[in-house]
């Protein structure tokens, strides 16, 4: 029932030589992050900002709120690997592919949150290669990964063992922050957890579902993505699972991380390369574009500039013009869409959505270029009321990500 995600799941794993060589930098060194497929893992940035860390195939990626990628300093042409130490959150390791497909090689973030140093001896016919790239929040020394099997090390990614017991279809792994010998490996069907350091392994959160990433959390928590499920969440004294955030729908996250200095606040990868936000453990999220102004004031505000401006034709809450009347037109042969999920308002990046708006429309003279009426705030205070009507797999397959989101 599950082969082709579980297909394509497997191929994500195998990123290495399909992802390396397409460099970024030939095209600009800055790109709209909706244009960015292929994210494998992701970091809050040291360097502040409210940015984000994206390890891609584009390298290492600096994502920021206003919906652009940079490439920061690459180490390597792809980073199918990127993790945070949770005992010290400025200490990040990446694991990079060179423009060969070959193992580019670990490397660590240092405090100065600019400089990459290799870790010996992990790259070239000797290195590796890992995707779901975790280190041990009770031993910042003890790291773990996934080549085709899990791979472990004990001293900073210096040396690593394989593990010949790696059950099978394993897409992610983590390292508990409870227990010193306890690993979990999402797989096909749903979470597994060993006790004696991936030896043997039992059921944890068991589903006829893919479990599409396990991650530790601070506090002891482990949480893990059960397709068609959502986002669901144990406490490791019990490990009682409890289904946290729904509604992705045919989507699926393919790694998550929190906030070492606000751990309600959770930023995850979605299967399409969106970013997602929560700032509420993960029980509901926003894209991560234009998160900075999806607070309740702005959005507020936003309704208000709406009711005034553009309900009369867009309808109450976005729900757009006649609804009830699917043939009717206005002289022009259109009739204003809906804002919401139900047209396509969506398939425009933030970016686009401005523009639209600004501009109007050269084919139909009532939608107006309302940059003669609005300030560039209050079109942007606009927008982020429109996306509070978004759901999740609008913010998934936002902008040009919306081509992934078709026919499924
Ligand atoms: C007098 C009617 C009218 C008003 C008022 C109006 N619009 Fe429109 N709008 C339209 C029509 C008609 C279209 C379709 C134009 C086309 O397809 O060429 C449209 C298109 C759009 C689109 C493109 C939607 C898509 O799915 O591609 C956006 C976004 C939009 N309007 C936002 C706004 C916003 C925001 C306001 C208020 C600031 C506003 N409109 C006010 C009539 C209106």
């Amino acid at each position: 029932m599950y082969g082709k995600l579980g297909k394509a799941l497997a191929a994500t794993m195998l990123v290495a030589t399909a992802t390396a060589g397409i460099s970024m930098a030939q095209e600009a060194a800055r790109a709209p992050l909706d244009r960015v497929q292929s994210v494998y893992g992701l970091a809050i940035d040291p360097a502040g900002n409210g940015s984000l860390l994206l390890a891609s195939g584009y390298g290492l990626l600096r994502a920021t709120p206003d919906g652009m990628a940079e490439i920061v300093t690459p180490p390597s042409a792809a980073v199918v690997g990127l993790a945070t130490d949770p005992n010290a959150p400025q200490k990040l390791v990446l694991s990079g592919v060179s423009e060969t497909g070959d193992p580019a090689g670990l490397y660590t973030l240092g405090a100065d949150a600019s400089t990459w140093s290799a870790v010996p001896g992990t790259e070239g016919e000797t290195g590796v290669i890992l995707t779901s790239l975790s280190v041990s929040p009770l031993d910042g020394a003890k790291l773990a990964g996934l080549d085709k099997t899990i791979r472990l090390s004990a001293d900073g990614g210096l040396n690593w063992t394989s593990l010949e017991t790696t059950p099978e279809n394993t897409f992610s792994v983590a390292l508990s922050g409870a227990e010193p010998n306890r690993i979990f490996a999402s797989t096909m069907n749903g979470v597994l957890v060993s006790e004696d350091n991936g030896e043997s392994w039992q059921e944890s959160y068991s589903s006829e579902a893919p479990a599409t990433v396990v991650t530790s959390l601070s506090g002891g928590r482990i949480a893990a993505f059960v397709y068609g499920t959502g986002l669901v969440m144990a406490d490791e004294t019990s490990l009682d699972w409890q289904v946290v955030g729904t509604g992705f729908e045919d989507r699926y996250l393919r790694a998550l991380t929190e906030d070492p200095a606000s751990p309600d606040t959770l930023y995850a990868v979605v299967d399409t390369g969106a970013i997602l936000l929560s700032r509420n453990g993960g029980k509901s999220w926003t894209g991560f574009e234009g998160n900075d102004l999806a607070d309740p004031e702005t959005i507020a505000a936003g309704k208000t500039l709406y009711d005034n401006n553009c309900a009369s034709c867009h309808g109450a809450n976005g729900i757009g013009e006649a609804p009830d009347d699917p043939g009717a037109t206005d002289d022009f042969g259109f009739k204003a869409p809906a804002l919401n999920n139900d047209m396509h308002a969506w398939h425009h990046s933030d970016a686009g959505l401005r523009a639209t708006i600004g501009e109007g429309s050269p084919r139909n003279e009532r939608m107006i270029p309302w940059q003669e009426v609005l300030s560039d705030e209050e079109i942007d205070t606009i927008i982020a009321y429109v996306k509070s009507t978004w759901s999740v797999r609008s913010f998934a397959c936002q902008g040009a990500r919306h081509g992934t989101c078709m026919g499924q």
